[in-house]
């Protein structure tokens, strides 16, 4: 296989990417885009504030657009994310509302946003980011409002507007045996042990070069896998200090493919989402100055030895 999705194929996994619609106008991007990967996320236009900015009026036309792409290419959609702290309109984070009111602005939210995707969005990402690094729940209008019982109750909403679709609970630094992956993996074996209708764990996985343990993540994988759960990464980077240079953009290859041997060694590890098509599309330098070259294609969308890394370690040439 010569491309990304054409070797992870050959392994049973899909690859993904996250997609900004503003780059779909850009035949650069589109080419590596749609022909590199097979599942797509939506890096912005399917979160609250984009796609209900105001309360009860929807806007579905960003992520629309990329259903669209997507079945132009043959790729899976890979829902982001409906139950957020962040990117969460001020209608809802400062509404002020009940309890009552709160669970049906977020059931309403969830029942109209997975309706109009069913049958086109495969996976979501329920909720995203509950924790705080010492495993607590993390403060937000949901929990201070709702306690933690609003994660249960936004998979039973999800489920039942479309019980086809894989329901996922996402979070970041949790790659890894740590007090947050730890109340993690305690949330998730309660929530199945009563029942909530969940099937799948995110480990977003945005790492740090010379940071990255391919056999801790395996690990840390498996554990939640042994529960009977999906686990996927959803939103791969590894940044470094720029500008980059040869020597750590080859140990950022080795670094990238020990995560794809992580994957390749669970076998509920259903695929690989990088959180970007190159590194001029990447979050991290807007976020961490002086930190970026994260991507497996360069600020020129050529392709990274990290390109050659994932490439070579799903088997392909
Ligand atoms: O759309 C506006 C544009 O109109 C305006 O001119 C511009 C000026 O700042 O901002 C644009 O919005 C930005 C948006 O991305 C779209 O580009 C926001 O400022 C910016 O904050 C937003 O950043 C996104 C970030 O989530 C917000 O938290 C990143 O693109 C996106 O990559 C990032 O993704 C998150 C995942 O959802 C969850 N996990 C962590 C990951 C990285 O932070």
């Amino acid at each position: 296989a010569s491309t990304l999705r054409d070797a992870a194929e050959a392994n049973g996994k899909w690859m993904g990417v996250a997609v900004a619609d503003g780059k779909l106008g850009n035949s650069t991007y589109t080419g590596i885009a749609g022909g590199q990967f097979s599942s797509v996320t939506p890096e912005n236009v399917m979160k609250w504030d984009t796609i209900e900015p105001s309360r009860n009026s929807f806007n579905f036309a960003g992520g629309d657009r990329l259903v669209d792409f997507a079945q132009a290419h043959d790729q899976q959609v890979y829902g982001h994310t409906l139950v957020w702290h962040n990117q969460l309109p001020n209608w809802v984070s400062n509404g002020g509302f009940s309890a009552s009111e709160l669970t049906s602005v977020m059931n309403n939210h969830i029942t109209n946003v997975v309706s109009h995707f069913a049958g086109d969005v495969k996976y979501w990402d329920v909720v995203n980011e509950v924790f705080n690094e010492d495993g607590t729940l993390r403060p937000s209008v949901f929990s201070s409002t709702l306690g933690q019982s609003f994660i249960a109750t936004a998979f039973r909403t999800a489920h039942a507007a479309d019980p086809n679709a894989k329901l996922c609970i996402n979070d970041y630094n949790t790659e890894t045996a740590n007090a947050k992956s730890n109340a993690l993996y305690s949330l998730v074996s309660s929530l199945l042990s009563q029942g909530v209708p969940i099937d799948c764990v995110g480990f977003q996985s945005h790492l740090i070069l010379d940071q990255v343990n391919g056999s801790a993540i395996q690990s840390n994988m498996q554990r939640f896998a042994d529960l009977g759960l999906e686990v996927n990464v959803t939103e791969l980077d590894i940044r470094m200090n720029t500008p980059s240079d040869s020597t750590r953009l080859q140990r950022q290859a080795t670094q990238y493919a020990s995560v794809v041997d992580a994957c390749l060694a669970v076998s509920a590890c259903g695929g690989i989402t990088v959180w970007g098509v190159s590194d001029a599309d990447s979050w991290v330098p807007n976020t961490f100055p002086g930190e970026g070259a994260a991507l497996l294609y360069d600020e020129s969308y050529q392709p990274k030895p990290a390109y050659n890394g994932v490439l070579t370690a799903f088997g392909g040439e």
